[in-house]
């Protein structure tokens, strides 16, 4: 049975998908009870933030858990989890540059280049570009090896995602340890493994 017409696997992707929406519900939830303190924009930043961050995780922890617990779904879902990731942080991106710089491209790179957090930020994003433009299966076989190695980058991007998010908490890190010892306990992994299979595996 072809991947498409698989009844289960349809709906793991769609109850995924839904899931994978519920940063929008709280926003959507947040605005319609007026929730949202005094600077809207600035919650919803950090909630599109740390969604992002958290797919980009996610997406990270599909390969060690699908070897543990041998749950090879999770290969079907991580396409899906990357480009959530990259949803989230143009959503961010975007919220930023309309509320702070509103949209005035000189005062965005006045920041960039000023503020060492949003330079960090976009180069995350810019980085995350290309493979989300890569994610299809028709590129992923156009590139060959050259699609493992282009997607291996996204272990560098969590890490400046990491750094992006430390340098905005410098005042209380705690959260951000969190992330960070989740990002090496899978790096540590994937090394440990490169080491006794001798392969790097995304
Ligand atoms: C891959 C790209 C990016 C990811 C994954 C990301 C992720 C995050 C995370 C996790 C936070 C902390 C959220 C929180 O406080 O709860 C954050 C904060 C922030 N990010 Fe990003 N970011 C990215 C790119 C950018 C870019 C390109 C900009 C702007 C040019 C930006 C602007 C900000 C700002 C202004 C904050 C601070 C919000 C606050 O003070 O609460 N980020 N980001």
């Amino acid at each position: 049975m072809s991947a498409t017409s698989d009844p289960q696997l349809q709906l793991v992707k769609i109850s995924v998908f839904i899931l994978s929406l519920s940063p929008l519900y709280e926003m959507l939830w947040y605005g319609l009870t007026g929730r949202f303190g005094a600077y809207p924009a600035w919650e919803i930043i950090g909630i599109t933030g740390e969604a992002s961050l958290v797919f980009l995780l996610l997406t990270l922890a599909v390969t060690p858990l699908r070897r543990w617990f041998g749950w090879n779904i999770l290969l079907k879902l991580r396409r899906m989890l990357g480009l959530f990731a990259f949803f989230y942080a143009s959503f961010h991106f975007a919220i930023y540059i309309w509320r702070e710089d509103n949209f005035i491209l000189s005062e965005f790179f006045n920041d960039a280049v000023k503020l060492p957090y949003i330079t960090v930020g976009i180069l995350a994003w810019l980085l995350l570009v290309p493979l989300a433009l890569t994610a299809r299966d028709k590129m992923m076989k156009t590139l060959g090896k050259g699609w493992k190695r282009l997607h291996s980058t996204i272990y560098a991007i969590t890490f400046l995602t990491v750094l992006h998010y430390l340098l905005v908490r410098t005042w209380n890190p705690v959260d951000v340890l969190i992330y960070a010892a989740i990002l090496t306990a899978l790096l540590a992994y994937r090394f440990y493994y490169a080491k006794s299979v001798k392969e790097w595996s995304f």
